[in-house]
This record gives structure tokens, sequence and C-alpha cells, in this order.
């Protein structure tokens, strides 16, 4: 695939290909905060370009989660990539990467009713259900994530997002 002037891939090919393979696409994953250089997508610019599609956009905010977010209230002026954006359906938060021990990450979804079609029924289990993939995992790590969420809150995240 070619790629551009500031060597990202051409979104209008990216959208070709979404044409070309039709149902047979479930989603494009954009990043937002690369591990290495920190780039974000242009979420909001493909979502523009591929609207005619429908195709939904899967965001991969892992390592930025933190930061990202914030970056415009800090006067950068960066992509949008959040569900405010029609095509963005699901996104997906590491918290172990800044705040928490790992496993701490975080899916997030834009409906209720995309959270059912990840749900299965699970009769041994206590709420008789389990959500995305299946398999034992500790639920103690998501309730120290939830607490220390609870205990910075938003303006104890938005101070680190600044770097202190
Ligand atoms: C952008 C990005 N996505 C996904 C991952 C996967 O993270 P993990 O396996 O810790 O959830 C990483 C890890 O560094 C990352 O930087």
């Amino acid at each position: 695939m070619e790629v551009g002037r500031d060597f990202n891939p051409l979104l209008g090919d990216i959208c070709e290909l979404v044409r070309e393979y039709g149902v047979e696409v479930v989603a494009v994953a954009m990043t937002a905060g690369t591990t290495d250089e920190g780039n974000i997508d242009p979420v909001d610019e493909f979502c523009e370009v591929c609207r005619d599609t429908e195709v939904p956009i899967h965001v991969d905010v892992a390592y930025g989660g933190l930061i990202a977010p914030f970056l415009r209230k800090h006067g950068y002026r960066i992509p949008r990539f959040d569900f405010s954006l029609r095509s963005v359906y699901s996104i997906t938060v590491d918290l172990h990467k800044l705040i928490t021990p790992v496993p701490g990450s975080a899916l997030l979804q834009r409906s209720r009713e995309l959270q059912e079609l990840a749900t299965f029924e699970s009769p041994y289990m206590p709420l008789g259900r389990h959500r995305t993939l299946l398999g034992t995992r500790t639920g103690g790590l998501a309730a120290s994530t939830w607490a220390v969420l609870k205990v910075l809150g938003y303006e104890g995240i938005f101070r680190g997002s600044r770097g202190g």
C-alpha cells in the first residue's frame, strides 16, 4: 500500500479496500498514540472519507488512553478519535500502562447492544453471563483498577496527562 508524504497510508486507498471487500470487513482498527512515536491516526478524517461504507472503527488507545484525550485541553491540535464520531464503535484503553497493575485494560463499546453481542451465557458463573473472550481471569485487578480511577478522579488523571 502506498504511503503519503507523512508516511501514513492514504486514507482513500484504505477506504477503497473496505469497498472492495464489502461485508467481509468487520472493522477498521486505528491507533491514537502509537507505542514508539505517540502518533495519532486521523480517525476523524477517515470517518469522513469513508462515511458511505458505514464501516465500524475500532480505536486502539491502549498506550495513549490516559494522555491523548486531554491533549486538546493542553492546547495541542489533534484528530478526534472518540465516540463523538458515529463510526467509532469501540475503544481499548490500557490503564496498566500508567496507573494500575497489569492487567488493567478496558474495552469501551458504543452501546449496550454491542456489549450484548459480546456476552455469552455461562450458567456456572455467579451472574450466569460472561463478557468478551471466554477464560478465567481475576476480578481483583478490575476492582483495583476501578479503585485507582475513583481515587485519582478526572482531575488527577488530567494533571498526570501533562506530566506531573
Ligand atoms: C498501541 C498499543 N496497542 C496495544 C498494546 C497491547 O497492550 P497489552 O497487551 O498490554 O494490553 C500496546 C502495548 O504496548 C500498545 O502500545
